[in-house]
């Protein structure tokens, strides 16, 4: 059984509340935010203020994908607002080991996401200090991309050092997810699929949320 965090970012933004609702009710596993600033990426999308705004719709854990500049500068607003694990990037300007030590101050999950071209090793020294490590199978800005199948290596890598290290981290793939991609992902040896597109974009979304937890 795959677990599935859908990523709203491919969601109605004009019904965010009623689609989070239904991402609980199909199984969801947890709500993934991708929240993009217009310069870590090109791409503008939402802030605490959203965040806040459906939190009481659901009880899902809230996954905040920060594709942000300086992230420790907001950590605060997105905790207030609600987001559980709270994911940064080693390619944004900050200091990660601050930035992680600061999520841990405010008692949430820290988490880490790296771009297809970001190597493994980068990450490998806050491997112990973090909840969710999410390997990126397209370059982070927008959704309906196409997986890239080259981070595979990436994500088995992953998991042997997880296994190897005796950590307790959930390993996340996230970009271009369909069902088939998906397959591929878990096999490499991933815990959890962010699928936008694939989900929101089809005609059944409870069936959709099925078909990817049985994968
Ligand atoms: C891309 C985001 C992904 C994306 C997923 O920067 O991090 O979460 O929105 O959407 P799909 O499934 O359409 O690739
Ligand atoms: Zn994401």
């Amino acid at each position: 059984m795959a677990k599935v965090s859908p990523s709203i970012l491919s969601g109605d933004f004009g019904a965010l509340r009623e689609q989070v609702k239904l991402l609980e009710l199909a199984g969801s596993d947890r709500v993934h935010i991708d929240v993009m600033d217009g310069h870590f990426v090109p791409n503008l999308t939402f802030g605490p203020v959203v965040i806040k705004s459906i939190r009481n719709a659901t009880r899902l854990p809230f996954e905040a994908h920060l594709m942000i500049e300086h992230p420790e500068k907001l950590m605060e607003d997105f905790v207030e607002s609600g987001c559980d694990i709270l994911v940064v990037h080693p390619e944004a300007k900050h200091d990660m080991k601050q930035t992680i030590a600061f999520i841990h101050f405010l008692g949430k999950e820290a988490g880490i996401a790296i771009n297809p071209d970001t190597p493994l090793q980068k990450v490998q020294k806050y491997m112990h200090e973090i909840g969710t490590l999410i390997i990126m199978s397209v370059y982070p800005g927008f959704a309906g991309q196409k997986f890239i199948p080259e981070v595979l290596p990436k994500i088995k890598e992953a998991r042997e050092m997880i296994e190897r290290l005796g950590l307790d981290i959930k390993l996340v793939v996230d970009g271009g997810i369909t069902l088939e991609t998906g397959k591929l992902a878990i096999e490499a040896g991933a815990d959890e699929l962010v699928a936008g597109t694939s989900i929101f974009k089809s005609d059944d979304i409870i069936k959709s949320i099925a078909q990817f937890k049985n994968l």
